[in-house]
């Protein structure tokens, strides 16, 4: 696909809604007793494969719209052995909470995914499962993943890697023994299981450096509404502060602060920023997002904030090799094992449009030249984030990009490249 350069983003949007919620609104909806009606839903192709998951499992799904549907749940351990292996396809959220979820059902699960998923790592998940009990098999670490759910037993947990997913999938086990179960993390990753767990009726107790929650009987969800995703409003808001005149409101979108540190560092960056009508929707803080464009100098992202930004790394290496200055991201080593290796992949693409992105073992170093990226051509490797990345790197380059994998977007943001193109002006 050919993205031209565009003069700049104007105007008005919101974004689907949020993938990490849409896909715990249906993990927990199909455990839960009676119907869960789920709004603002973010259909995607990674979500959908957590709809024909729960319905493999027994769980009925009703899809009234494209963002509206009834899970009619199975109750906490009616979840029901499918007669053939569960298909995760790209989703490592997929793959790792349910994998928790299944740890307390009886029966012997097979979870598989695509090329990309099945070279992630899965003992982080299996090896905590394992503790509590449960029967877990890797393929040398790697899905296909067998899961025999047993009696388990309650755990304390420190996660030796920051992943929200991990710690999701102890808590999500977690709901089947008997007692607390306690997972501790020193750098703080999304909440949005303990935030649902809670509106569930689940008993969660939260410290600043660790959550717990107690063995349950049942979940009760009722209705679900989900805010937009901050990481898919991303490449919005890094493409309005990089294009000169641009000037962009993201409506709706989810705020959690566990998620926007791409807005702390851009602030820190120079970009103007405001943010309306703070409100909670479903339960998690949500607003309104303004930005124009602004000069930019180049930052420093320590460890510490790594998770708030983790899936917003990439866009913040294109609006670094746009700002005046030197830029650093360090201890975001877990970037490689995302769907794809995104500090060589982010590091070479941006390089070959003119970029000075240089890889390091755990980040990147970029030298910001405060003017548009030459252009060129961008391979997206089949990595959703990437893709998006290219994209936004084409409409604030001079020269325009040839965006190979464009198809991409539709992992996590089929309607991408429509709201792109209302968005800019020529
Ligand atoms: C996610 C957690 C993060 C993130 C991913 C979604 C989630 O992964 O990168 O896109 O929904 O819990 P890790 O937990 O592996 O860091």
């Amino acid at each position: 696909m050919r993205i031209e350069p565009v003069r700049a983003l104007i105007g008005h949007v919101a974004v689907p809604g949020d993938k990490s919620i849409s896909h715990r609104a249906v993990l927990l909806g199909a455990v839960s007793e009676g119907e869960t009606r789920v709004s603002g839903f973010g259909r995607s192709a990674d979500t959908e494969t957590t709809i024909a998951a729960v319905r493999a499992l027994g769980a009925e799904v009703d899809e009234r719209d494209v963002d509206t549907l009834t899970v009619r749940g199975v109750g906490l351990r009616g979840l029901r052995e499918p007669s053939a292996p569960i298909d995760s396809g790209n989703s490592g959220t997929l793959i790792r909470l349910l994998a928790g979820l299944l740890a307390g059902q009886q029966g012997r699960f097979e979870l598989v995914g695509d090329a990309s998923l099945a070279a992630r790592p899965m003992e982080r998940v299996a090896e905590p499962l394992r503790r509590m009990g449960a029967r877990v098999e890797t393929s040398d670490g790697h899905a296909p993943l067998v899961v025999e759910g047993a009696e388990l037993v309650p755990i304390d947990y420190e996660l030796p890697v920051a992943s929200a997913q991990v710690k999701s999938a102890v808590l999500l086990a977690g709901l089947f023994a008997t007692g607390d179960t306690t997972v501790v993390e020193r750098l703080p990753t999304r909440d949005h299981t303990e935030r649902m767990l809670e509106r569930a009726g689940v008993s969660v107790t939260r410290r600043p450096r660790s959550v717990s929650v107690r063995g349950a009987t049942r979940l009760a969800l009722d209705e679900v509404e989900i805010p937009g995703d901050f990481s898919s409003a991303a490449p919005l808001l890094v493409a309005a502060a990089i294009v000169p005149g641009s000037d962009l409101t993201v409506h709706g979108v989810g705020l959690n602060p566990r998620r926007t540190g791409l807005l702390d560092v851009l602030e820190r960056m120079g970009a103007r920023i405001a943010v309306y009508n703070r409100r909670s929707v479903g339960g998690e803080p949500a607003g309104d997002v303004q930005i124009r464009a602004s000069e930019l100098v180049g930052a420093t992202i320590t460890r510490e904030e790594i998770p708030t930004l983790v899936d917003e790394l990439p866009l913040f290496a294109l609006a670094a090799a746009h700002a005046r200055g030197d830029s650093v991201v360090r201890g975001a080593g877990e970037l490689r094992l995302k769907e794809t290796d995104r500090i060589e992949g982010v590091a070479d693409e941006l390089r070959r449009l003119g970029g000075h992105v240089r890889a390091t073992s755990d980040g990147f170093r970029i030298r910001g030249v405060p003017a548009r990226i030459r252009g060129g051509s961008f391979d997206a490797r089949g990595d959703h984030r990437l893709a998006m990345l290219g994209a936004v790197a084409g409409i604030s380059s001079i020269e325009g990009v040839e965006l190979e994998g464009a198809e991409a977007v539709a992992t996590s943001f089929p309607g991408f490249f429509e709201v792109l193109d209302q968005l800019s002006a020529v």
